[in-house]
């Protein structure tokens, strides 16, 4: 048993105004809505046309802060989850520190794709669960505009910019907040969804430039059959380990990657279309960012009820994957 349970106490995100809708792509590339529409379920995406991943960490971490009542000083960690830092160093979260002010704070940026912010919430879990800290910052957000290839019409489409933050603290009652959490990586999915150069193997250089290497590369389809299958069974494995059927589940917070990994995932958990969070319309896939989004825009909504069963879902480059189950903690 671990000495405490943990929760999200506070849940905020920030999206940019520029959107780039499927008729901005469809004026530059040999594409169209309907092929769009129909492919990944994307309408539009935000896209951050000034400024860094930080610029969108900063407003939705102040107001996670205000929302349960902290300040900067409160923070023990912060944990910035991304693949699109402001600079490959220092990290993120020292520049996300060093605004807010978090003076007790230390902190890290963790690299786990599209199921980062998913990792960094296990990973707050863990910290505030054995209590090596009480109030941990976890910040999803991803700048993707900044790696994509705006001539390729297979890659181009399907991201988005955003950021999400929770604050994850020792919940004041047992029975809610995080109750289990299943986590994988499996590296023999490089191949097939990398950014190829600007790393320590493939330093940037003019070559790597000309050649455009320093964008996202995906063979979409070896993805979509990985993610489809990965998705579905971790989040049917959490469920059947917490004896949960469709019917308990309140929601399904699924990443927001294509239209059709997440029905896929509904009908293998038997959880119903009405209680499937879907935003990727509107966003698109901001990596990092998708899961702690649709949560705060729930919990704005006042769609989340005090203990509600929430299965967060996630799959991403790497291959990365996981699923977690909580009891909604904020009331
Ligand atoms: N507009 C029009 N046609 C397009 C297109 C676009 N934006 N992008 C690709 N096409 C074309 C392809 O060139 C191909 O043409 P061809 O048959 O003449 O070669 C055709 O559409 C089918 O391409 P395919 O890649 O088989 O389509 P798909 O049904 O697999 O959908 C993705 C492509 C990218 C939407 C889909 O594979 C996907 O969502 N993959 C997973 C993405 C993901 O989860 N990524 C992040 C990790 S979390």
């Amino acid at each position: 048993m671990p000495q405490y349970r943990s929760a999200l106490t506070a849940i905020a995100h920030y999206v940019p105004d520029t959107v780039y809708d499927n008729q901005w792509f469809a004026e530059r590339m040999d594409t169209n809505d309907e092929w769009i529409t129909s492919r990944t379920g994307i309408k539009e995406r935000r896209i951050m046309t000034d400024g860094a991943t930080s610029d969108m960490i900063l407003p939705a971490a102040r107001e996670a802060l205000e929302n349960c009542g902290k300040t900067a000083a409160d923070i023990d960690i912060i944990i910035v989850t991304t693949v699109t830092p402001d600079m490959m160093f220092p990290p993120t979260a020292a520049i996300v520190q060093r605004e807010l002010g978090a003076k007790n704070a230390w902190g890290y940026d963790l690299s786990a794709a599209c199921s980062g912010f998913l990792f960094g919430l296990n990973s707050a879990r863990a910290f505030v669960e054995s209590g090596v800290a009480k109030t941990v910052m976890v910040c999803g957000a991803d700048k993707m505009s900044s790696i994509l290839n705006y001539d390729d019409r297979t890659t181009s489409i399907l991201f988005g910019d955003g950021a999400g933050v929770a604050i994850v603290e020792r919940s004041e009652d047992e029975n809610v907040g995080i109750i289990d959490a299943i986590t994988h990586i499996d590296g023999s999915g490089e191949p097939y969804l990398h950014m190829k150069a600007g790393g320590s193997r493939k330093p940037a250089s003019h070559e790597t430039v000309d050649n455009k290497e320093h964008y996202v590369f995906q063979d979409g389809q070896a993805v979509f059959k990985k993610a489809v299958i990965g998705m579905a069974e971790v989040s049917a494995e959490v469920m059947e380990r917490n004896n949960l059927t469709g019917d308990d589940v309140a929601w399904l917070v699924p990443h927001q990657a294509n239209k059709r990994i997440i029905d896929a995932t509904a009908r293998r958990m038997g959880v119903t279309d009405d209680k499937v969070i879907v935003n990727i319309d509107r966003f698109g896939n901001t990596t990092s960012g998708t899961i702690p989004i649709c949560l705060s825009e729930l919990q704005k909504n006042g769609q989340l009820k005090y203990g509600d069963n929430v299965i967060l879902a996630a799959f991403g480059a790497g291959f990365t994957w996981g699923a977690i189950y909580l009891k909604w903690a904020i009331k």
